[in-house]
């Protein structure tokens, strides 16, 4: 399958891009097309009415265009989603034809917080939702990330550790039912 990975903040040190090479790694291990779009990918200007989408907002459109399946890895923002990352959602809800309707997504989270940043994914759902996105129930999360995540990004907790696996299984299952290649 191809799969579209996008997330992390643009902090150099970020957990969630850390974790999300790890998600990537995981998916490719399994055989699948992985696409990862996080850091500096995500410096899109601010949306405006008018303005022209950059080559890079472009880039990630065809990329969620071709893809079966999203998997975000956002870190929490005053239980939100932080700026830039809705700033691109915001962009590519924009674009014709809508990359969002009947998208597949996998949504998990990294936080030094107790919580995982599970209260920003609450806000994902709203947002997912009211584009015709379609998220898996589960989320991953990794709590006390600054802790608990490894140099390649795999969680340390062995509850965590044992999620991930089987969330991964899951997502593509649905995916590859909903979409096919
Ligand atoms: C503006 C701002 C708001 C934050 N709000 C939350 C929050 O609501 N919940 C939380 O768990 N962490 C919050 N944090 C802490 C982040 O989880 C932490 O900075 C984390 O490392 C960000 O993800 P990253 O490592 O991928 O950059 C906030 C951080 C910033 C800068």
């Amino acid at each position: 399958m191809r799969l579209v990975l996008m997330g992390g903040s643009l902090r150099p040190a970020s957990f969630n891009a850390r974790l999300l090479k790890h998600l990537a790694q995981e998916l490719e291990s399994r055989g699948h097309q992985v696409s990862a779009f996080m850091g500096e990918a995500l410096r899109l200007p601010l949306y405006e009415d008018g303005l022209a989408p950059t080559s890079a907002t472009l880039a990630l459109h065809k990329a969620l265009l071709e893809a079966q399946g999203l998997v975000i890895v956002s870190p929490e923002y005053n239980a939100g989603i932080p700026g830039h990352l809705k700033n691109a959602v915001d962009w590519l809800s924009t674009l014709k034809p809508s990359p969002w309707a009947g998208l597949p997504v996998l949504l998990s989270a990294a936080s030094p917080g107790a919580f995982g940043g599970a209260r920003g994914l609450m806000a994902w759902r709203a947002t997912l939702a009211n584009m015709g996105a379609l998220a898996l129930p589960e989320a991953i999360t990794v709590p006390h990330a600054d802790q608990q995540l490894d140099g390649g990004g795999a969680p340390t907790d062995p509850r965590t550790a044992a999620m991930v696996p089987k969330l991964l299984d899951g997502f593509l299952t649905l995916a590859g039912k909903l979409r096919q290649a």
